[in-house]
């Protein structure tokens, strides 16, 4: 069933692309301000709990289910049970609700690379600066067309292979740099309280928002339940080990966003004490902080060239993936070319991102229960969809294809030590989880509980 597909050359090869796709804003942008705002310590352990458990098991599944097929989500579904192919449906859909917002914060990026290159790197660092630039209609439109447009043209010329050639230095100097700027924010003064807030789980913020806002991170970050890890494993080659490769994934993706929370957190406490607002800022704080830490520190304004750089290329390898799938999904639909199918990719793109970019300037008046574009389609996608699916999913191989089918699979390439704990979380504990949050959040959000 594999052979007409192009495989990855061997498990590096596989492991640094899906780690190219998890890696991403998800992990340097997103996870420290959830972090920072649903309690410090205690969403970071309920994270680092999910991401072993949770985590584990489904992108063991989806690699599985791809690998197995040889297909990505739809057709994988379909293959394994023609009427579960809406389940592949669904999933496709992430994406696409993803793939504009995510344009609209990689112009930011682009736009804070630009600040730094040019020297307003001590501008950048005023309070006022990021919420001035966002509430423009022009620039920000301007610099998520740029980075949208990028995305386009490397899909639309097929040259990823070039990009994954950049990753592969590009994630361990991520590592370093990341490292760097946390350890010098752990010695600025202050700090001290912002690493206990962030490493000390305190039970008294625990809620079960808590669980709902991690777990939609992992999904997020780990690039799970929206059909990319199983078109990945359709890529992957029957003699590379599934279950180590998703432990390197994860110890990747879960490293840089603990290194990206210990770089902004105790910076946040650093410069306000602590302030509860400064630390609810949402998606704007590591752009509000970061460039302070960089105006504090001597030289700062090169660490800050290369911090946005390597941002902006981890962010560019995330969005590639995203249009890749987004754009062989229509392409199999209507079987158009390539170029045609970007171009109508790009353009749906452009209009739904342009919403999201325009959402806390010109349209700051429109709000969608409550929420401004961008933020209201990171939800529906982050806490609404990609929990559906990945309850599905479970369901499918739990009960439908049954985990056997997909654990045979997983041994193809030498044991799976972790079955178990994979049969339990898919059959059981991931579903009734899910469930449960999915039941809560939905209850509060209409106001008939309170938690
Ligand atoms: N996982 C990426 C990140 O953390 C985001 C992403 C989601 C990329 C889905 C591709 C697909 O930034």
């Amino acid at each position: 069933m594999n052979d007409n597909r192009s495989s990855f050359t061997g498990k590096i090869g596989f492991v640094l692309a899906a780690a190219g796709s998890a890696v991403g804003l998800g992990n340097i942008w997103r996870f420290p301000y959830l972090a920072a705002q649903y309690g410090g310590g205690i969403f970071l352990l309920t994270y680092l709990i999910l991401s072993v458990t949770f985590g584990f098991a489904l992108m063991a599944g989806e690699i599985a289910l791809g690998r197995k097929t040889g297909l990505s989500a739809i057709g994988a579904f379909r293959a394994l049970n023609k009427k579960y192919a809406f389940i592949g449906y669904l999933a496709s859909i992430v994406p696409m609700i993803i793939l504009p917002y995510y344009s609209v914060i990689g112009g930011w990026v682009i736009k804070y690379l630009i600040a730094f290159v040019s020297g307003d790197a001590a501008m950048a660092a005023h309070s006022g600066y990021f919420d001035g630039f966002i509430t423009q209609t022009a620039e920000p439109l301007i610099w998520f067309c740029v980075f949208i447009g990028i995305t386009a043209l490397i899909v639309m010329l097929g040259v990823e292979k070039g990009i994954e050639k950049v990753s592969k230095w590009m994630m361990p100097i991520l590592v370093g740099l990341t490292l760097i700027i946390a350890i010098y924010v752990a010695c600025m003064p202050g700090a001290k309280a912002g690493i206990s807030y962030y490493l000390k789980p305190d039970f008294s913020h625990f809620s079960v928002t808590t669980v709902l806002a991690a777990m939609g991170q992992l999904f997020y970050s780990m690039s799970l339940a929206m059909g990319i890890m199983i078109t990945y494993g359709s890529y992957m080659k029957k003699d590379v080990g599934i279950e180590s490769s998703v432990h390197q994934i994860e110890i990747f993706d879960t490293g840089i966003a603990f290194l990206a929370g210990m770089m902004v957190i105790p910076a946040v406490f650093a410069f306000s004490g602590g302030d509860p607002d400064a630390l609810g800022k949402g998606p704007g704080l590591m752009f509000v902080t970061l460039p302070k830490v960089f105006a504090s520190m001597k030289g700062g304004v090169y660490l800050g060239i290369a911090f946005f750089l390597l941002v902006f290329l981890a962010a560019l390898t995330s969005s590639i993936s995203l249009m890749e799938t987004v754009v062989s999904i229509f392409q199999d639909k209507l079987k158009w070319g390539r170029r045609k199918t970007c171009l109508l990719v790009l353009g749906g793109a452009l209009l739904v991102g342009s919403l999201s970019s325009m959402g806390y300037g010109l349209l700051d008046g429109v709000k969608i229960i409550g929420m401004p574009f961008l933020d209201f389609f990171d939800f529906i996608s982050n806490s609404v969809i990609m929990p559906i699916v990945a309850f599905l999913t479970c369901i499918f191989i739990g009960y439908i294809i049954k985990p056997k089918a997909l654990i045979e699979e997983v041994e193809l390439s030498g044991k799976f030590r972790a079955k178990a704990l994979f049969t339990v979380m898919i059959k059981y504990i991931a579903p009734v989880c899910i469930l449960l949050i999915l039941g809560f959040s939905v209850l509060e959000g209409l106001g008939v509980i309170k938690i």
